[in-house]
């Protein structure tokens, strides 16, 4: 099989890393293959992923990691899937390791561009090829961008929140926006799309703008805190407009402390099992949801032929705002989620009715359609 790759073992990943991650969090977590062989003397993964954290979304460790690992093992290349917990120097340190350790190719999703943008200059600076996974990092000239069509995210999250404002025929109603990291290029497009249908109704009168702020790395904690800190200031919000189902979240239990859950709408984002309770029970109005098993096989795509020396192509191209070079991407289409269409994610295959439809919410499966 290619060249052997030399797997880390574990207790030298712990130790490594361990050495360098925050106290509180999890620390860094990790699944090595040297598929297909298994010996335990070979050399690191060829391909490096490094996954952001574990708290500001469930879909890194529930999705995108499973969805990787699914397609780099069909395609029987050795891999390093690995997930930085928030912690931007460790970051740095699993992609040096990463590429001591024989990888050619990876794959990064940004803690911030500032730090993505080291870490693909070192790796391209010792020819290891480079993808931006899902965030782009600024001016950072990584080789490939796969991600859905963020702008086209938050369009639909601002017209979502249009539809059920609508829906419960809210007058005049008094729009919150919690965004998202103001370090994620994602969370600037998502606001891009959902001011581009918001504004035009706040410059008509027709909504009242009000708090409007960003959560520092997607925090969810913090969200609520800045949530509370909102409903203090202007006790009649009337609609949330929450970047992420985790954002949405913190909202909602903030609104159900004052008896507010299910008559202020919010939204979310990444159709996670608990958005899309929140969806089934009416305490939230929309999540937007991205197949991330068609965006994990974009980019192992990519990745499988730059391991094998191939130059692939994409199908677009994304241009870098900062650097305003062009970066070639592949960028994928995602569908909003009411609760019309909650069965849709099941269907998918995204989410199981297993983990969905506990204890009280199987009856409210059941009334979705959900099998
Ligand atoms: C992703 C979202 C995710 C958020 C927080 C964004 O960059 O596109 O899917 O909810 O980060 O992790």
């Amino acid at each position: 099989m290619r060249k052997g790759i030399l797997s880390l073992t574990a207790a030298a990943a712990v130790l490594a890393l361990g050495l360098t991650a925050c106290g509180g969090n999890s620390g860094p977590t990790s699944s090595t293959s040297s598929a297909p062989s298994t010996q335990s003397s070979q050399k690191a993964g060829k391909i490096g992923v490094i996954l952001p954290d574990s708290k500001s979304s469930a879909r890194w460790e529930t999705a995108d990691r499973k969805y990787l690992e699914e397609a780099f093992k069909a395609a029987g290349v050795a891999y390093d899937i690995q997930n930085a917990q928030n912690d931007k120097t460790a970051f740095q340190t699993i992609a040096d390791q990463m590429i001591t350790n024989g990888a050619t190719v990876l794959m990064i999703v940004n803690l911030d561009s500032g730090t993505g943008k080291t870490v693909i200059e070192k790796a391209k600076s010792q020819g290891v090829a480079t993808i931006d996974y899902d965030r782009l990092t600024l001016g950072g000239g990584a080789a490939y961008y796969v991600s859905f069509d963020n702008t086209k995210v938050g369009t639909l999250q601002g017209e979502g929140l249009v539809k059920c404002l609508t829906d419960k025929k809210a007058s005049k109603p008094i729009i919150a926006e919690l965004n998202g990291s103001p370090t994620d290029n994602n969370a600037t497009l998502f606001k891009a799309g959902y001011d581009g249908v918001l504004k035009p109704k706040y410059d008509s009168g027709d909504y009242v703008k009000g708090p409007d702020q960003s959560v520092p790395d997607w925090d969810n904690a913090q969200a609520g805190t800045i949530f509370e800190q909102m409903l203090t200031s202007a006790p009649k919000i009337a609609g949330v407009l929450a970047a992420n189902d985790g954002l949405g979240n913190a909202a909602i239990t903030v609104l159900k402390k004052n008896n507010l859950n299910g008559k202020v709408p919010v939204t979310g984002q990444d159709a996670t099992v608990q958005g899309l309770q929140n969806i089934l029970v009416g305490d939230q109005c929309m999540t937007v949801y991205k197949a991330v098993k068609k965006e994990a096989d974009a980019a192992a795509k990519l990745a499988v032929a730059l391991a094998k020396g191939e130059k692939p192509t994409a199908s677009s191209s994304v241009k870098d705002p900062q650097s305003n070079q062009d970066v070639p991407s592949e960028l994928l289409d995602p569908q909003p989620i009411y609760l019309d269409n909650v069965k849709d994610v099941v269907a998918d295959g995204y989410v199981t009715k297993e983990e969905l439809c506990t204890g009280d919410f199987a009856a409210k499966c059941t009334s979705a359609g959900i099998q």
